[in-house]
């Protein structure tokens, strides 16, 4: 006896790579190169490592569940700063609350906002097409209805919310926004933002809006759901109407082991999401929650990091320079190439060259028209230092250059 609906999941990215090069040998005699997962290899800041240990008393207490109040007033300072918010917009007893990585809270957000029936019909999420693996699982746990919006060179990598259909939109109780975006590294605008704002509480469904790449950027720091609802400023006591954003410290600060990270936005939808954490959520562990204030207090590490991204991305444009599409992304550190057939090259990288990066397919779906919009790409998370980076850009060139 189990849930059927974990039937309908397929296996995660991550499993179905292994899968496909089961039986691959990678040459003997060079070393491997991983940039399948965006797991930071940039060093994590050393100033936690005494935070973690002045705590160590703490770790035997059941940590508080929204974390202590200094840590939410780091946090809440943060996004007043980063995003020019009007004081007293991010109430930090009301609009935050502490999370033990954005995965599980991005999959929480549907058990939050999916109700049995909207518009007297299924309910229904919104994503783009390629997508995050955990908005899929989050809506059919949730029983919803999942619609693919297309995020596709033709729509500039976002999905195009204008052109949902109303009925859809009527139906829609969740819509998952990502920028900038994994895999594409897009960026959603201040314009494109502020629509999607206005449309979910037309439509009175909530949008949440996966900001965990928000300080990995090439240009200009990109606005983000609390910007466009700073902007729409409508005289509403509550600001955030029907807006949750996800913030990690995974790749803002190379620490996605200590699994931290907060959810913002509308006080009513906090106010439920930590009920419904206090039944199926993890605290984080106090010593980890301080070190997380220490984290969001400190932009030093996170320039130096940008700054490495960015060398990485010149690098990347000068080898890749003309082929396989590689462009430079707003965001993210992502390479999302277009090599024809991502299987394959996947599969000839690893055998050929050792490196391993993940098809494009297996971050997207196959949409109504039957075809998959990842199916040609490859992701290759550029996460490693600059030497190792070269050298595995060199590798992809020479080996699926035709
Ligand atoms: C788009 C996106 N959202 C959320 C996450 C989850 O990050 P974490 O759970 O480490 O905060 C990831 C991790 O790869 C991601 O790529």
């Amino acid at each position: 006896m189990h849930n059927n609906i974990l039937d309908q999941l397929t296996d995660y990215p991550f499993d179905r790579l292994r899968a496909l090069l089961r039986n691959v040998e990678p040459p003997a005699g060079r070393p491997q190169i991983h940039m399948q997962i965006g797991e930071p290899n940039h060093p994590a800041p050393d100033f936690i490592g005494p935070v973690l240990v002045e705590n160590m008393a703490d770790w035997g207490c059941y940590p508080p569940p929204n974390g202590p109040d200094t840590l939410r007033a780091a946090i809440a300072e943060w996004l007043a700063k980063r995003y020019d918010l009007p004081a007293g917009m991010i109430d930090p007893a009301r609009n935050i609350a502490v999370v033990s990585g954005t995965r599980e809270a991005l999959f929480m957000a549907a058990l939050l906002t999916v109700p049995e029936q909207k518009a007297g019909a299924k309910p229904i999420v919104l994503m783009p097409n390629p997508f995050y693996q955990v908005y899929v699982g989050a809506a059919a746990m949730a029983r919803a209805e999942t619609v693919l919006l297309p995020a596709g060179p033709e729509t500039g990598f976002q999905p195009d919310f204008a052109s949902v259909d109303p009925a859809i939109l009527e139906r829609t109780a969740l819509a998952y926004l990502n920028s900038p975006a994994n895999p594409q590294g897009s960026i959603a605008d201040l314009t494109m933002l502020e629509a999607a704002v206005e449309l979910a509480r037309r439509y009175d469904f909530v949008l949440a809006v996966d900001e965990c790449y928000s300080e990995i950027y090439t240009a200009d720091p990109p606005p983000g759901g609390l910007s466009a609802c700073a902007k729409i400023a409508d005289g509403s006591a509550e600001m955030c109407r029907n807006v949750l954003v996800f913030h990690s410290l995974s790749k803002r600060s190379n620490v996605p082991g200590l699994r931290s990270g907060f959810v913002a936005g509308d006080a009513h939808l906090i106010a439920l999401l930590l009920r419904l954490r206090q039944y199926g959520g993890a605290q984080l562990p106090l010593p980890v929650m301080n070190a997380s204030e220490a984290l969001w207090r400190d932009e030093t590490h996170v320039e130096q990091s940008r700054t490495l991204y960015r060398e990485k991305f010149d690098l990347a444009l000068e080898i890749l320079d003309g082929v396989f599409g590689a462009t430079r992304p707003g965001g993210a550190f992502y390479l999302w190439l277009d090599v024809g057939d991502g299987e394959t090259a996947a599969e000839r990288l690893w055998r050929e060259a050792g490196v391993r990066v993940l098809p494009g397919e297996y971050l997207a779906q196959t949409d109504a028209s039957g075809s998959n919009p990842g199916r040609s790409y490859i992701r290759a998370a550029l996460v490693h230092d600059i030497e190792t980076t070269r050298d595995a850009l060199n590798r992809i060139r020479e080996t699926l250059e035709p």
